[in-house]
């Protein structure tokens, strides 16, 4: 091992040993570049002496924490993923009675309240049942409230309009200053709450989980672990949506799914 990749390994098992942090199976180039830029933020010069203060502050600790997680999310981000959704997956979900859908890594909660406008416009929403969790109480604290900067609902309109939003954007939210806050039915239906993909288990059978930009940032050793935890936690012919950057090609699972829309990377598990 090179010694800047040993001091990182040191530091990802001392966050681990220390407080229970378990970094150990992220991809390593991107968690390296998050390090970097950390040392940066916090004018530590090497990770070395950033893991000596980590190990005895758990306030940089938990700050480390918020800085290794890339937060980056949108109002319908990468709109063809959610036409996608409408086309393909809503007419199976027509079929159900009640439907459990699962957004897992929700960070601030922007795709979890497109899929409620979507399911509304799709009149499916007062049948729904959703939880969205992520590893972060931070950005689960923002996703909860559902008031955004109303700098970004210019770019939402847009990619709302994209993804085949039916009606006029700016119905679901109430600008306030410089924010809107979203309308509360959005959240009516919505549980949030903390789960980490890498240490917690399945908690519920959902007929959707939607996984998008998490699984990107783990080595091929955790991505099995946690289809494992999605194909478990999916009923038979569930649907699985993951990230454009994303597959289950090349896991344990490839076999286990169908493809919906292949190239919005939308599944269908087989039984
Ligand atoms: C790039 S955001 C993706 C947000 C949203 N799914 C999207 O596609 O716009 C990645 C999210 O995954 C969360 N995350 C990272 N590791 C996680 C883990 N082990 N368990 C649950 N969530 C995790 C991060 O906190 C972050 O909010």
């Amino acid at each position: 091992m090179k010694p800047d990749d040993l001091d990182v390994h040191l530091l990802i098992e001392g966050l681990y040993h220390r407080y229970g942090y378990d970094f150990r199976n992220y991809a390593s180039a991107s968690l390296k570049r998050r390090i970097q830029s950390f040392l940066k933020t916090e004018e530590i010069a090497t990770v070395a002496e950033l893991r000596a203060q980590v190990l005895t502050d758990r306030a940089c600790a938990e700050r480390l924490l918020l800085g290794l997680t890339v937060n980056t999310t949108a109002m319908f981000r990468d709109p063809s993923f959610y036409v996608a959704f409408r086309q393909q997956v809503v007419p199976l979900l027509r079929t159900y009675p009640f439907l459990r859908i699962w957004h897992a890594g929700c960070s601030t909660g922007q795709e979890v309240y497109s899929m409620a406008i979507l399911l509304q416009e799709e009149g499916l929403y007062h049948r729904c049942r959703i939880y969205a969790t992520d590893a972060n109480d931070r950005v689960l604290q923002i996703a909860r409230q559902g008031i955004y900067p109303s700098k970004q609902m210019q770019d939402y309109t847009q990619l709302y309009l994209k993804a085949g939003g039916l009606r006029t954007f700016s119905e679901y939210y109430t600008a306030k200053y410089n924010n809107v806050i979203l309308r509360p039915a959005l959240r009516e239906r919505v549980v949030f709450g903390e789960h980490n993909l890498v240490t917690d288990g399945s908690f519920n059978e959902f007929n959707v989980i939607i996984c998008r930009n998490v699984l990107i940032y783990f080595n091929q050793t955790l991505q099995n672990q946690v289809h494992g935890l999605f194909y478990n936690s999916l009923c038979k012919f569930g649907i699985l949506g993951l990230g454009k950057q994303e597959t289950i090609r090349f896991t344990k699972y490839e076999t286990a799914y169908d493809d919906l829309a292949k190239a919005e990377k939308l599944y269908r598990r087989r039984n």
